[in-house]
């Protein structure tokens, strides 16, 4: 599939569509509000363009302070530097544990106004509305929920060699032979620590099971890591990375991403905002590539909820914080930002029929009464920076080092989750 005619059409399409944003807002000048986040690819990249131009639209600007670095290891680092500078930014993409540290440290803006004007503790998903609030205090606003549990695979693909996408571990390791003999690389793979983390977490909730991952990654039972069922987690995770050679190879995820619109590979396991890079590059989650739930994970909902916090520093830009805390919470703003991110809206009354159909899937799934909703670790939704840190290195060391045993493996995670 040869995109790359409808992925310039699209960009001109957004460039245009940002024009027409009045021009009288624009005349005002106000001062710009100074964002720290680390959305830099193509599909990122229009999502913030989203947020800038509802914003614009409403008198506010937005100044860029991206850091690249996917899963914001980099940005993380840059907000703590220029915090201890005493420079902090108006508003920054701050996530799950990161907000609350950040909290703790009295950097962080309270909401509740805006929360209790614009009603988000009915509109919003009880979940996300919880993540949100802390010690009784609505310290960040949230704009798009994603779904890491998400297996991608290219349609044609799949149609040409009469596949359907796997629901369980045998369906995936037929699949995977078939496409092997086809000369198909099964899977797009990347050796970056945090990206070996999420396709861990995917596997490791569909093969323990809810119950014991709560044990595992959100009450952090260090014990719970030596039972078998990790073993067998961990003896995947190292086939699976081994479908792809031994090389290792520490590729963006927008490296991986793209071997699916190149038909490089057939499948890769990512959260969605892979799917919002394919579309950025012209692909239809209808036409071009389909999504699933990871192999095992069927009415399960592994989610990491991406959030804006707004920080205290010596501009005094409160007014215009609190407004932009309410306008990308707005149902407007929440479709347009969504629709080109990969994620879904944090709103409850939405019209999924509305949506496309991954996005659709992961709206309903997380909405769904009784499914199973479970906190991504390696997105910062269930333990601090430096354990979810610590568990990354330890998986992809194993990953990549065939010597490491996974009794080995088990006994290093044991000891990395326990809490200090
Ligand atoms: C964020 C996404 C981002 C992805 C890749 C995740 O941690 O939640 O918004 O697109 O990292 O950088």
């Amino acid at each position: 599939m040869n995109l790359l005619n409808a992925h310039r059409q699209a960009m001109k399409f957004l460039q245009s569509a940002l024009l027409w944003v009045p021009c009288c807002a624009a005349l005002a000048q106000p001062l710009p509000l100074d964002v720290l986040h680390w959305w830099t690819s193509s599909s990122e990249q229009l999502a913030v363009d989203q947020l800038k131009a509802h914003l614009l639209f409403n008198g506010m600007r937005w100044k860029d302070a991206a850091i690249p670095g996917g899963g914001g290891m980099a940005a993380v680092k840059v907000l703590k530097s220029r915090v201890l500078l005493g420079d902090p930014p108006d508003v920054a993409q701050l996530i799950g544990t990161t907000l609350t540290d950040w909290n703790d440290m009295g950097l962080v803006m309270p909401l509740n106004n805006v929360a209790n004007r614009q009603r988000w503790s009915q509109t919003l998903f009880p979940t996300v509305m919880k993540l949100v609030t802390y010690k009784g205090v609505v310290i960040a606003a949230p704009l798009g929920i994603h779904r890491i549990n998400t297996l991608i695979y290219n349609r044609h693909v799949f149609a040409k060699l009469g596949l359907i996408p796997p629901a369980n571990w045998e369906e995936f390791e037929l699949v995977a032979q078939k496409l092997s003999a086809q000369g198909v690389k099964p899977l797009a793979w990347s050796d970056e620590a945090w990206q070996i983390a999420t396709v861990f977490e995917s596997l490791l909730l569909g093969e323990v099971g809810p119950a014991q991952y709560r044990d595992l990654i959100v009450k952090r039972k260090s014990p719970a890591w030596l039972e078998p069922g990790i073993e067998k987690a961990l003896t995947r995770l190292r086939w699976l990375r081994n479908l792809s050679g031994d090389t290792p190879r520490e590729r963006a995820w927008t490296d991986a991403t793209r071997d699916i619109l190149d038909e490089s590979a057939a499948m890769v396991i990512m959260g969605d905002w892979a799917k919002g890079e394919l579309m950025a590059w012209g692909a239809s989650p209808e036409k071009d590539f389909g999504c699933a739930a990871m192999p095992g994970t069927h009415k399960m909902h592994l989610y990491s909820v991406d959030t804006l916090a707004m920080l205290w520093n010596s501009h005094k830009r409160t007014s215009a914080q609190e407004k932009l805390a309410e306008l990308v919470v707005a149902s407007p703003t929440q479709l347009a930002y969504n629709r080109v991110k990969g994620s879904v809206p944090v709103r409850t009354d939405v019209d999924a029929a509305n949506l496309d159909s991954c996005a659709r899937d992961s709206w309903t799934t997380f909405a769904t009464p009784g499914n199973v909703l479970a906190p991504s670790l390696a997105h910062r939704m269930a333990a601090d920076e430096a354990t979810k840190d610590a568990v990354a290195q330890i998986l992809w060391r194993f990953a990549i080092s065939p010597t490491m045993t996974t009794k080995e493996a088990q006994r290093r995670l044991a000891l990395a989750v326990r809490t200090p």
